[in-house]
């Protein structure tokens, strides 16, 4: 704990926008993210179902795109969320391995040839690519259902009451639906090739990617018994961070490098998405995504320094270059 409370001590001497302490977040951000993406890795293999299980072509179609990579940003979030108001990460360990499921759910469909028609994800040839559309359709919904059977078993979250586990399964689908992420995914497709006004992007931004990140740190907290005014603070952190990574996705759309991504660049030109840049510019678009995630960072004041991996995890969101 000593880092963090040099991190904190540090708070004190020098402004919050300073260069060291962004430098000192990134560290320590980068420390985190590499042991829980251990941690959420070892999860994933104990949890998911066979690879040689029969049918083997939608398991293999699974474990392929799953295990191809990826930063489990959204499971860290749950296990950050949770460990900030009190709780274990090994009590939540299938919730959260259940997100990484959804959100490489989404992944799948999001670049099938009807949606984004990507080739690249992952630093690997994108699942429909080489499983075919109808088994890479097949396994993202594998994928979906397969997340809300861990969400709701009580093997390994013994310590989590049933009306918790409800609660947050119940948060997870709404995030999830036609009012939710799917909505915006359906408004990112309408969208494409036309001019696009701020409202309907941020709609776009927000319901597609903003809310599964803001249900991960609520259902961190909720399954770990988070205050109502703790639970305030955390989903307005969450709606925030949410929409800044997206904002940053744009971006490095335009200015990534692909073999460090493992995407391919300049996809939302090509298909004239609705994006931060093109209506913003990249300038004016990174401000909007900084000074989101300093905004985050104010709605966690009232926590101790439970919630400086939090805070580490915002900043990493717009220091990112993957
Ligand atoms: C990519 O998400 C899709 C978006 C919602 C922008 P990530 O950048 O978290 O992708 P992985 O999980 O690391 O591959
Ligand atoms: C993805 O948005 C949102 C979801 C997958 C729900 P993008 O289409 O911008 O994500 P990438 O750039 O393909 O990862
Ligand atoms: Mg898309
Ligand atoms: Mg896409
Ligand atoms: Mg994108």
């Amino acid at each position: 704990m000593l880092k963090f409370s040099l991190g904190k001590w540090l708070g004190f001497a020098f402004d919050n926008n300073s260069y060291l302490l962004n430098l000192l977040d990134g560290l320590f951000a980068s420390q985190y993210l590499s042991e829980g993406k251990k941690f959420v890795d070892e999860g994933i293999l104990s949890l998911l179902p066979d690879e040689e299980s029969y049918p083997e072509v939608v398991h293999q179609a699974m474990h392929y795109s799953l295990l191809a990579g990826g930063k489990r940003l959204r499971p860290i979030l749950v296990i950050a969320a949770s460990e900030a108001v009190g709780g274990d990460r090994k009590a939540v360990l299938p919730f959260a391995v259940a997100t990484e499921l959804v959100h490489t759910y989404t992944l799948i469909h999001d670049d099938l040839p009807a949606l984004d028609n990507d080739d690249l994800r992952r630093g690997k040839p994108t699942n429909h690519k080489v499983f075919g559309e109808a088994v890479a359709i097949l396994a993202g919904d594998a994928l979906l259902t397969e997340a809300f059977i861990l969400m709701t078993r009580s093997v390994g979250m013994e310590s989590i009451s049933p009306e918790r586990l409800l609660r947050a399964t119940h948060e997870m689908a709404t995030a999830l639906g036609s009012t939710g992420m799917i909505g915006g995914q359906v408004v990112d497709l309408e969208a494409e090739g036309k001019p696009i006004d701020a409202e309907t992007l941020e709609y776009i931004h927000i319901y597609k990617t903003g809310f599964l990140i803001r249900a991960c740190i609520r259902c961190g907290g909720i399954l770990s018994g988070a205050t109502p005014r703790q639970l305030n603070s955390l989903s307005r952190f969450g709606a925030h961070i949410g929409l800044a990574f997206q904002i940053i996705d744009d971006i490095l759309d335009i200015t990534g490098d692909e073999k460090q991504l493992g995407k391919g660049i300049g996809s939302d030109l090509t298909k004239d998405k609705a994006t931060y840049p093109a209506l913003y510019g990249l300038k004016e678009s990174r401000r909007k995504a900084e000074e989101l995630v300093e905004a985050s960072i104010v709605c966690l004041e009232e926590f101790d320094g439970r919630t400086d991996p939090l805070r580490q995890i915002a900043r990493f969101f717009v220091q990112r270059t993957y």
